[in-house]
């Protein structure tokens, strides 16, 4: 099994993500680290601990991280203005945040590896404060990471926070630039790629079989609809984040290609990722971009995996 930390900035794809890990036993969720991101940090970290909560995964720890940037002005996401989840929507559990700081968090857990002969993943869903200030400040627990699967960038001027950025990426581009420039593998999921899975409203629906769980997420997609009509040249919204863990589960459902990538921190650019597919910069890979989705495999197992909290 899979040790995996994810590092998110909940959001509602990230709660999709979230209770897709928590649904799978291929994966064994050691905790999650919080970012700022999609709203401030005290909203996602209240976001994390009910959605931890409504799982019913009380074992799995919520650790609040970075409230902001490692460099550049604070931005928030598109649904900034909405903060935390309604209780309406997913009701207060009775879940807190650990003492414990996001960054010590992926420190130990990367040392505890370590020590076990073993190695981490970490998902990362959200701006990289965390993960790079860990690697800044903890430097031998790089080999304590066997790889970071990221949700971010764009390689094909697919920017949606800019006509050249994706927005974990935008959101802190220093932080992502020390992730990068790290030497642990990364698994880089673009927005090329998860672009490619649109979920409809039918699909929304089948997200109810998974009981209380799925009620809660379909209230979410539903209210927070990211649909856009048009936007994407055909009905449906993707689900970003949760194709980093559907990646660790069936990494057979995906197609990638080795690659140096780079990130653009400054100017008009900021966020912009490259990947250099045809070796002109005479860098070593760093990445593994994923370029393609099974749209149909993809938007099954995820159903599928919110369908088992109806079970008991
Ligand atoms: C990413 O930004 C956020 O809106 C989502 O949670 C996702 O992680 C997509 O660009
Ligand atoms: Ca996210």
């Amino acid at each position: 099994r899979e040790k995996i930390i994810i590092d998110a900035d909940p959001g509602v794809d990230d709660a999709a993500a979230i209770l897709m890990a928590l649904a799978s036993p291929e994966v064994d969720v050691l905790g999650l680290s919080i970012v700022a991101g999609n709203v401030p940090l005290r909203d996602t970290v209240v976001n994390a601990c009910k959605i931890v909560g409504l799982s019913g995964r009380h074992d799995v720890p919520v650790h609040a991280g970075a409230g902001g940037p490692l460099v550049r002005d604070q931005v928030y996401g598109k649904y900034a203005r909405i903060g935390a989840f309604d209780d309406a929507l997913v009701k207060a559990g009775d879940i807190g945040p650990s003492d414990e700081h996001a960054v010590h968090f992926i420190a130990r857990s990367a040392r505890e590896a370590v020590a076990a002969g073993e190695q981490i993943t970490i998902c990362a869903i959200g701006p990289m404060t965390n993960i790079a200030l860990a690697l800044i400040q903890h430097p031998d627990v790089a080999s304590g990471i066997r790889q970071i699967v990221s949700m971010g960038g764009a390689f094909k001027a697919l920017g949606h926070r800019t006509p050249w950025a994706e927005f974990n990426i935008y959101a802190d581009p220093h932080a992502a630039e020390v992730v990068y420039r790290s030497g642990v593998p990364i698994v880089t999921m673009p927005l090329d790629m998860t672009l490619q899975a649109l979920f409809t409203a039918e699909h929304f629906e089948q997200f109810r079989a998974g009981g209380e769980v799925g009620n809660a997420l379909f209230n979410l997609l539903s209210t927070f609809d990211r649909s856009d009509v048009g936007r994407f040249g055909r009905p449906g919204g993707p689900i970003h984040d949760a194709t980093t863990i559907a990646w660790l589960i069936r990494p057979d459902l995906f197609t990638g290609r080795k690659a140096f990538v780079g990130v653009q921190v400054t100017g008009l650019t900021m966020g912009y990722t490259y990947a250099d597919f045809y070796g002109k910069m005479d860098r070593l890979p760093n990445a593994t971009v994923i370029t393609d989705v099974d749209e149909a495999g993809f938007i099954a197992l995820l159903i599928e995996r919110i369908a088992r909290y109806g079970r008991d």
